[in-house]
């Protein structure tokens, strides 16, 4: 059973506001025309200012970002140097390959935060709000991939799960054994 599993120090689970945080990236769960949004991406874009969104009008002219991807940026205002957007699945029923995408989003941002050399990372609950990816799945998902990825990825010393509401930080806190 994944919460029976021995909790690793390098990753933890808050409930925060992700636009707050002072760490290397901060993960945003983006569209995949890079141009803003509601949500998490929407809270990023506000709080980052216009730079942002001028740079992510270059990623757009070059394509964007598919699904299951990721994109680097700089961090602009906020008190996170880069923002790492990435594009999830838009939750069908499960058989549509939702699993298989939302894994690689976690997968392609932790290859990206390693060739950068970042050390500390935060991530949203990438689909789970718009997009309707069903929590509890979509969070062991989350949790399977970053304990993968640090046994991949030595450098990166600090990932921070960061959630909206108080049942989301309790499904986290479970997968991650501390409760
Ligand atoms: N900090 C942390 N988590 C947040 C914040 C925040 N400031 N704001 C919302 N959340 P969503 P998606 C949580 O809808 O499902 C956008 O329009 C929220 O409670 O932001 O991947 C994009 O442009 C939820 O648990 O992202 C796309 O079109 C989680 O972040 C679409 O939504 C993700 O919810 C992407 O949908």
């Amino acid at each position: 059973m994944a919460g029976a599993e021995r909790s690793d120090p390098r990753i933890r689970a808050m409930q925060a506001d992700i636009t707050t945080l002072a760490v290397d990236a901060i993960v945003n769960a983006a569209n995949s025309s890079l141009l803003g949004g509601g949500g998490v991406d929407g809270a990023i874009h506000r709080a980052a200012g216009p730079g942002l969104l001028e740079e992510c009008r270059k990623l757009r002219s070059l394509g964007g970002c598919k699904t299951g991807d990721a994109k680097l940026t700089g961090g602009y205002n906020l008190p996170a140097a880069h923002v790492i957007h990435t594009v999830g699945p838009v939750w069908q029923g499960g058989g549509k390959g939702e699993a298989e995408l939302l894994a690689s989003c976690y997968r392609r941002c932790f290859e990206i935060a390693d060739a950068q050399g970042f050390t500390t990372l935060a991530f949203p609950a990438i689909s789970t709000g718009v997009y309707g990816y069903p929590w509890e799945p979509a969070a062991e998902i989350a949790v399977a991939e970053t304990r993968a990825a640090l046994e991949r990825h030595a450098g990166i010393a600090c990932v921070t799960f960061t959630l909206f509401g108080e049942d989301m930080l309790i499904i986290y806190r479970r997968l991650l054994g501390e409760i």
